[in-house]
């Protein structure tokens, strides 16, 4: 469906569940948020219901979020079932890894197409600093594990924050020459605990100082926002998302559908549409259908953060899913 700006829109992204075993200091508070009561939840059959009517509107890529939609049960069984949907052709995951090992193999033969991984940090303490908690070594495992799997193009998310992973930036790229890994450099975006003032943003810009070598365009599946590129010989790539200081809104291609039902035309905006309640109420597919052709009428030209120093997002990235 193309939405009022001309975009098409092919893109729907389900966070399953808004927990998460990690606390990344610019995702959620330390104390956590107050988890959703079980009822508040959609259940996987209610998402599934969305996911069918999404499709007939030209909906073609899912993909799973959280929180850690890894830590939520019945999950495999969740992608057998997108899987079986007509027109549904690509299906990946956001994780942030630590359970991936565990998980990677029974995934891919559920329908699993590919995995991004977020880590933002190489040093074991450094890691467990920012995840407060998290270990390094989990992750390094769950990254592994998705490479075997074939879960490929396996990406990396790392969001930039000043003084905390600058230095490490040129790892991240060396990783990139070794190993099939597409790293993703991420601008830190302002909302919820990602407003917080201890965090300064590092333009992509500035990374590309930094990094000061050669590079090559490529195309990675999946692209998205992404720039990608690659250093001469290297296996993987690098890429730059940059919502801060790149205007990627005129390709945007997404809706989002949060844990607790509603669906969200942006990322940044407070507007959200509940769905769940529309789907409680006993609504037919063609009314669903309709819902969610206004949802993507809705969707705003661009998002507020570019401009003025932005405080209306309330939510956190783990209650909207990235
Ligand atoms: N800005 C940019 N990226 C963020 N993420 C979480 N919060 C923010 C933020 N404020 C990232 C996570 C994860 C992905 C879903 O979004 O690190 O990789
Ligand atoms: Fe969890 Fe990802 Fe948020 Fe970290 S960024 S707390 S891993 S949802």
């Amino acid at each position: 469906m193309i939405d009022r700006w001309g975009r098409k829109i092919e893109y729907l992204r389900i966070s399953v569940t808004d927990r998460c075993n990690f606390r990344c200091k610019y995702c959620m508070p330390e104390e956590g948020v107050a988890p959703l009561s079980h009822d508040d939840v959609l259940r996987f059959e209610e998402m599934l219901v969305i996911v069918k009517a999404a499709s007939e509107l030209g909906i073609n890529k899912i993909r799973v979020t959280g929180g850690e939609p890894l830590v939520r049960k019945g999950i495999t069984g969740f992608i057998k079932a997108l899987r079986v949907i007509p027109g549904i052709e690509d299906i990946s995951m956001t994780t942030n890894g630590s359970l991936l090992e565990k998980h990677a193999e029974k995934l891919k033969e559920a329908g699993l197409d590919r995995v991004n991984i977020s880590l933002d940090s190489l040093d074991g303490k450094k890691f467990y600093d920012i995840t407060r908690g998290g270990n390094l070594e989990d992750v390094l495992r769950g990254i592994d594990s998705a490479l075997t799997a074939g879960l490929a193009p396996v990406k990396i998310n790392c969001v930039v924050t000043k003084g905390f992973n600058e230095d490490e930036i040129l790892d991240f790229v060396e990783i990139t020459k070794r190993i099939p890994v597409h790293v993703r450099f991420i601008e830190l975006m302002p909302l919820g605990e990602g407003n917080r003032s201890e965090f300064g943003f590092v333009s992509t810009a500035k990374l590309k100082r930094l990094i000061n070598a050669e590079l090559i365009p490529v195309e990675i599946k999946g692209n998205g926002p992404a720039k990608c590129f690659k250093i001469e010989g290297a296996l993987g790539s690098i890429g730059f998302i940059s919502p801060m200081s790149g205007h990627i809104c005129s390709r945007c291609n997404r809706i989002r559908l949060t844990a607790d039902g509603k669906l969200r035309p942006c990322l940044e905006s407070e507007t959200e549409y509940d769905v769940k309640g529309l789907i409680r109420s006993g609504a037919d597919t063609q009314e669903i259908k309709s819902f969610i052709r206004r949802v993507i009428l809705s969707k705003p030209r661009e998002h507020r953060m570019y401009t003025t120093y932005h405080k209306h997002t309330k939510r956190n990235m783990s209650q909207i899913g990235g």
